[in-house]
Parts: C-alpha cells; sequence; structure tokens
C-alpha cells in the first residue's frame, strides 16, 4: 500500500514538473517579443506601426508603473481594452504566461524629463490651475501645489479627466511619456 502511494506521489511530479516546464519555458521577455513589440515597440516606446494606429494609437508602456496598478496590468493584458486595437490575450496566453509577460512589462522604465513637465505645464494647464488666473476663478480649479491625490490619482485625473466639470481628459493630447513629466512637475512642487 505504502509503495503504491509512493508511485503515485512520484507520477504526480513527474507530470508537474513536465507541466511546468512547458508552461514557464517562454520568459516573459520572449513573450513580450513575440506578441507585443509590433506595436508597443521593443523597449515599450511605441512602434512606427503603434503610433499609426487610428484613432487610438498604442501607449508608451516604459510608464507603465505611473498608470496602473499591479493588479490591474494582467487584467488589461488578458482582457484587453475595449473598442482599441489591444486584444483579448486570454485565448493565446494562459494566466502563468499573462504573469511572466506582466512581470517583464513591470522592468521596463522610464525617466521624467522635468523641464519638458514645466514647459507643458505652462502650455496647458496653467490658463486654469495657476495661483491667480480669471479661469481659476471661473472653472474653480484647484492649486495643485495643494492637491492630496498620489501621483497615480494625479496621472489617470490628468488622462481620463473629471466627468462633468472643465477638467477634460487629455489621453489623446499627450502621449504617457508627456503626462509622466507633467506629474513629475506636479509632484516637484507639491507642498
Ligand atoms: C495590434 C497592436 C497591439 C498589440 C499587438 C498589443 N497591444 Fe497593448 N495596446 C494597444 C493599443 C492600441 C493600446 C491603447 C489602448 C488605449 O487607447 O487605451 C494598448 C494598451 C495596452 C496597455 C495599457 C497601457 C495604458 O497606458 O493604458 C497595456 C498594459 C498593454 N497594451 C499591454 C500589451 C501587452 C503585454 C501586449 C502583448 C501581449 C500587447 N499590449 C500587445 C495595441 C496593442
Ligand atoms: C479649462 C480649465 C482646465 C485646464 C486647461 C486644466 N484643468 Fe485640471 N482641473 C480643472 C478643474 C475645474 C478641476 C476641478 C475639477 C473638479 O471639480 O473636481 C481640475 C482638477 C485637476 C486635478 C485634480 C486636483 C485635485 O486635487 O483633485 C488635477 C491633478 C488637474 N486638474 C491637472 C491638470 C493638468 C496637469 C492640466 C494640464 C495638462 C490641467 N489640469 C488642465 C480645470 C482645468
Amino acid at each position: 500500500m505504502k509503495r503504491q502511494h509512493l508511485i503515485v506521489v512520484i507520477m504526480l511530479l513527474i507530470i508537474f514538473g513536465v507541466y511546468h516546464a512547458a508552461t514557464a519555458g517562454e520568459s516573459g521577455k520572449e513573450l513580450f517579443e513575440r506578441y507585443c513589440v509590433k506595436c508597443h515597440g521593443t523597449d515599450g516606446s511605441v512602434s512606427e506601426y503603434g503610433k499609426n494606429i487610428k484613432p487610438n494609437p498604442a501607449r508608451d508602456l516604459r510608464t507603465n508603473r505611473l498608470f496602473i496598478s499591479p493588479r490591474e496590468l494582467p487584467v488589461i493584458i488578458k482582457y484587453g481594452v475595449y473598442g482599441r486595437e489591444m486584444k483579448a490575450w486570454k485565448d493565446i496566453l494562459n494566466d502563468d504566461e499573462i504573469k511572466e509577460v506582466a512581470k517583464y512589462v513591470r522592468t521596463l522604465t522610464y525617466t521624467p524629463d522635468l523641464k519638458n513637465g514645466s514647459d507643458l505645464f505652462k502650455l496647458r494647464c496653467a490658463v486654469c490651475h495657476e495661483k491667480e488666473g480669471p479661469n481659476k476663478k471661473l472653472f474653480g480649479a484647484p492649486d495643485l501645489d495643494m492637491t492630496p491625490l498620489a501621483d497615480l490619482e494625479i496621472t489617470r485625473t490628468i488622462r481620463f479627466g473629471r466627468h462633468g466639470t472643465m477638467m477634460f481628459p487629455k489621453g489623446s493630447f499627450f502621449s504617457n511619456p508627456e503626462i509622466a513629466d507633467i506629474v513629475a512637475y506636479i509632484m516637484s512642487i507639491k507642498k
């Protein structure tokens, strides 16, 4: 009886061993190179093809830590983005592979350009958010150096806007790195 148990255990180990080897065979980087670079580019900074997708181009993935929470990232990859060229990958990648590719996407990085953030802010935001401007009084735009929001929430407010207010979504004017530059500027003036 005992020996039979041992045989069952050994067989299970072999089966899981083989299964594990099959699923862990391709690293996240390889999966990314095979399925994602076509649109997102080798370093995540968007390929020429991805830039030309109309009307909504692929987005830069180097900034993903600022835009997407850790739990959300595999969900986006698994189910895609409604109405966009970003399809659901669940029929092509299994859950382990999605986890691996998400882990790899997490390693991509972008260093924000504070000067560019400050320039864009003056050009596009100060008209409402400047300390004493007339639009500020008109629309009630808050002082951003006093915002209680953290960087992820600021990023989302800029990209998706605020329903029913003059804070329009800006995701189609700005690339993810441009938004990241502006957010870095706001974080630098935050009290
Ligand atoms: C055919 C082109 C295409 C391919 C291939 C593709 N994507 Fe996308 N992806 C897009 C587009 C377009 C968007 C932008 C959706 C939007 O406008 O919000 C996007 C958005 C995303 C986002 C959200 C980014 C953000 O800032 O909101 C993630 C994460 C992402 N893709 C990951 C991946 C991964 C991982 C793969 C490979 C498994 C992949 N994509 C393959 C086109 C593509
Ligand atoms: C047309 C005027 C206008 C422009 C331009 C504008 N905003 Fe706003 N913004 C607003 C208003 C009004 C609110 C307050 C919305 C509300 O009532 O919740 C707001 C809210 C915000 C908030 C939320 C702050 C908080 O503490 O809740 C952020 C962050 C922000 N804006 C960033 C920006 C950035 C960055 C730009 C430039 C890229 C920009 N805004 C351009 C009008 C504007």
